[in-house]
């Protein structure tokens, strides 16, 4: 089958782990991933924002405080200082001690006995000059997921709501695919956007958008989908991937293998 051949599953939507497992976890932990792996997600996706020192991790707020016992914007802090704190016990679960770095998460994505694709989203892309997109692009080439042959063979989708932060992107790393995400209706298509990224509201008062994307040789990829009703939408629509907090609920609804 597709996971012995080593290529992701031929079955849509791809069902894409929103901050990992995060219905069932503290989002964007190690043990958030390691559940939607293990629930059958074919992606994952993460927020990412540079600390002080120029890594980048994995944490979707500005601030440290709503996701972990630190306080104060991620950008303020090192890596060392971010690796005491606990992004866990907030949830109400065990502590999970040390941020999730995005080179950690492409390690684990890359050590998997099946290919899992990562959707990165790039936060704050703006005030950085650049400054995350390269960082963005060097951990890829490191891992080898900088130059795919194709959008089916990527293991790693860059994605902002920001069209700056993807053009640079493009400009970097050509070959890795791109989302532009949009809350409500794009204003144009540009012409680096491999994928549409619209909300699933949008979604809802749209139906056709699905169509009219694919007509332009967009697939879609719809976030964040929860809602039952709204998952068997974009299943019927042809949505590509499917953005959700629940894999396993998500699969059973699809009836996947
Ligand atoms: O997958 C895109 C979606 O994650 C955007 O919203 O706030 O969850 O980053 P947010
Ligand atoms: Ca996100």
């Amino acid at each position: 089958d597709a996971r012995s051949t080593g290529t992701i599953e031929d079955v849509y939507p791809e069902v894409v782990a929103h901050r990992g497992a995060s219905a069932h976890r503290a989002e964007h932990t190690r043990a958030a991933y390691e559940l939607a792996i293990a629930d059958g997600a074919d992606g994952l996706e993460c927020d990412v924002r540079l600390t002080r020192d120029g890594h980048l991790v994995c944490v979707h707020d500005r601030l440290l405080d709503r996701t972990s016992n630190g306080t104060g914007p991620v950008s303020a802090r090192t890596l060392a200082d971010l690796a005491e704190l606990d992004f866990a016990g907030w949830s109400g679960a065990e502590p999970e001690i040390g941020v999730l770095s995005l080179d950690a998460l492409l390690a684990l994505v890359v050590d998997h006995d099946r290919p899992v694709r990562l959707f990165v989203e790039t936060k704050h892309p703006i005030r950085y000059g650049g400054q995350v997109e390269r960082e963005l692009v060097r951990l890829l080439a490191r891992y080898g997921k900088a130059s795919p042959v194709s959008l089916e063979a990527a293991e790693v989708v860059v994605m902002s709501f920001s069209s700056a932060a993807m053009r640079r992107v493009k400009r970097l790393a050509p070959a890795v695919p791109t989302v532009l995400l949009t809350a409500g209706p794009p204003r144009k298509l540009p012409p680096w956007a491999d994928i549409l990224g619209p909300g699933i509201r949008k979604l809802r008062a749209d139906p056709g958008f699905v169509e009219r994307a694919a007509a332009r040789g967009r697939p879609t990829y719809c976030w964040t989908v929860n809602e039952p009703e709204d998952v068997l939408l974009c299943a019927e629509l042809g949505v590509r991937y499917l953005a959700t907090d629940s894999p396993s609920a998500t699969r059973s609804l699809l009836a996947r293998p």
